[in-house]
């Protein structure tokens, strides 16, 4: 039994929760809601799993919903799992006997943070009296890998509590059996110490629509288990380790905070699947190192960031995009012909740059795409497939230089715009299409 390691069981996760997240943006992606799942903070609760599969995945971990802020439904209150005899003891009176030796020794360190909370609207910190922690609010249990008779604190779940303590230190770090630690929608703040790289089986870490501050925990890089991170909707701020894209994970979220940096070259040797850096500083041009990431990336979401310069043909590679989102940035140039390639993308926006140029035919023709943005930049010319999809609502071109087409640029603006000289490097590349489009 102990052959069937840790290891094994997380890449029978990892493949899990790939494929239902895969699920989940297929279906979505008739109106715009795998864009609006991603952006939006918080993460499926992990509460209740027949029977309770917190390390091991018996059961789909989750039913993966990635809902925006403002809070997500509370999860449904906790039932207690094995049904244990409440102690009659009032408390005080006799030493409280705990069902195992981790429990125990996580008893204090809960307590220590229960009494920092400052404010808790739906007394949920009511519940975190007594022996009993696997029936406190928030708080499962589960046999601990490797030993299926004791029983461990697994899953902390504070999803929507509303709770706002001045920080998590001394809290989730000293919580050693955690493998789940959810705290999506709550008031806390402060930096994330360091101390949490020393839990061996955190692999999801979920404290998005919070305060918290400081730069990007870097201890994460030591820690092997985990692989979702969603830090989303927070303060941070600096540069996040260009490392991270080479960890095992499949989840990066980070949009909504102030992580100022260019692009890091590594960001095409990553692994994930779905990468947000939405809503941040991020400068600088995309990488041409993308291209490699052709066989992960499913959603790549870079909108609202300060990025610039040409797009690299060789996304083109990103067979795998679903979603591919870089609104509102500073891009220019044409759009690459090698677009077209992207056989599976449903979501494409440009909208809210300096893209000028033809809207490519090729991009029009793709079979999926459900809505092509390009509102708010400088192309002047599109093509009957195009104008075609302009008909199906499909595109949306306004605020462009089109000349025979309504809501555009003022004649002069366009003039202001072109009177620049412009030019990308390798512009041969743009028109050049890696793959073969009628197979
Ligand atoms: C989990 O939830 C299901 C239904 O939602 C319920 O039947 C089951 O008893 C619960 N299990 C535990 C351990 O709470
Ligand atoms: C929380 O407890 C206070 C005081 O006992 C009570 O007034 C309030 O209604 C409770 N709130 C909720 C959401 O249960
Ligand atoms: C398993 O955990 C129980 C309860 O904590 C403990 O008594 C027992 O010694 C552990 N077994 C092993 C093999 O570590
Ligand atoms: C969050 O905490 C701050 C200070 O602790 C408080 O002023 C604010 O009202 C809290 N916000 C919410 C939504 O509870
Ligand atoms: C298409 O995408 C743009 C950019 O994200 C969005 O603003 C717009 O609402 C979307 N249109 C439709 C019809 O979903």
């Amino acid at each position: 039994m102990s052959s069937f390691s840790i290891k094994s069981v997380y890449s029978i996760c990892h493949i899990l929760l790939t494929y239902l997240h895969i699920l989940n943006s297929v279906a979505d992606s008739t109106n715009r809601g795998t864009l609006e799942f991603s952006i939006g903070g918080g993460h499926g609760s992990h509460g209740n799993q027949s029977g309770g599969c917190i390390y091991k995945y018996c059961t789909p971990p989750l039913s993966f919903q990635l809902s925006p802020p403002p809070p997500p439904p509370p999860p449904s209150p906790p039932e207690p799992k094995a049904a244990p005899p409440p102690p009659p003891l009032p408390p005080g009176q006799n030493p409280l006997i705990f069902a195992d030796q981790r429990l125990a020794m996580v008893y204090p360190i809960i307590q220590k943070f229960k009494s920092i909370i400052t404010t808790d609207p739906l007394n949920i910190t009511k519940s975190w009296v007594g022996s009993d922690i696997c029936s406190y609010k928030g708080f499962y249990c589960e046999n601990p890998p490797h030993n299926n008779t004791a029983i461990a604190l697994a899953s902390v779940d504070f999803n929507g509590f509303q709770l706002s303590a001045p920080t998590l230190d001394g809290f989730l770090d000293q919580l050693p059996d955690i493998a789940l630690f959810h705290a999506n929608s709550n008031n806390f703040t402060g930096t994330i110490s360091p101390a949490i790289s020393n839990l061996p089986y955190l692999y999801e870490l979920d404290i998005s629509n919070n305060k918290f501050s400081g730069s990007f925990p870097t201890a994460i890089l030591n820690m092997d288990s985990l692989i979702f991170l969603d830090l989303r909707f927070n303060l941070f701020t600096g540069s996040v380790p260009p490392q991270i894209f080479t960890k095992n994970l499949d989840f990066l979220f980070i949009n909504n905070n102030n992580f100022m940096q260019e692009l890091p070259d590594n960001l095409g040797s990553t692994h994930i699947l779905f990468l947000t850096l939405a809503n941040n500083k991020f400068m600088g041009p995309i990488p041409h190192s993308i291209s490699k990431a052709l066989s992960t990336l499913t959603e790549v979401l870079f909108l609202n960031n300060m990025l610039s310069g040409c797009l690299p043909y060789e996304l083109g590679f990103l067979k795998e995009a679903v979603v591919f989102d870089v609104g509102n940035n500073q891009l220019t140039g044409p759009i690459p012909f090698s677009l077209g390639c992207m056989e599976k993308v449903e979501q494409l926006n440009f909208a809210g740059n300096l893209f000028y140029g033809m809207v490519p035919e090729v991009v029009c023709e793709l079979g999926n795409l459900v809505n092509l943005s390009l509102s708010d930049n400088y192309f002047a010319q599109v093509g009957p497939v195009c104008r075609d999809l302009i008909r199906r609502g499909v595109l949306d071109i306004g605020k462009n230089c089109v000349p025979d087409l309504p809501f555009q640029r003022s004649v002069a603006d366009c003039v202001d715009f072109f009177e620049q000289p412009r030019f990308c490097p390798h512009i041969g590349s743009f028109f050049y299409v890696p793959c073969s489009l009628f197979p």
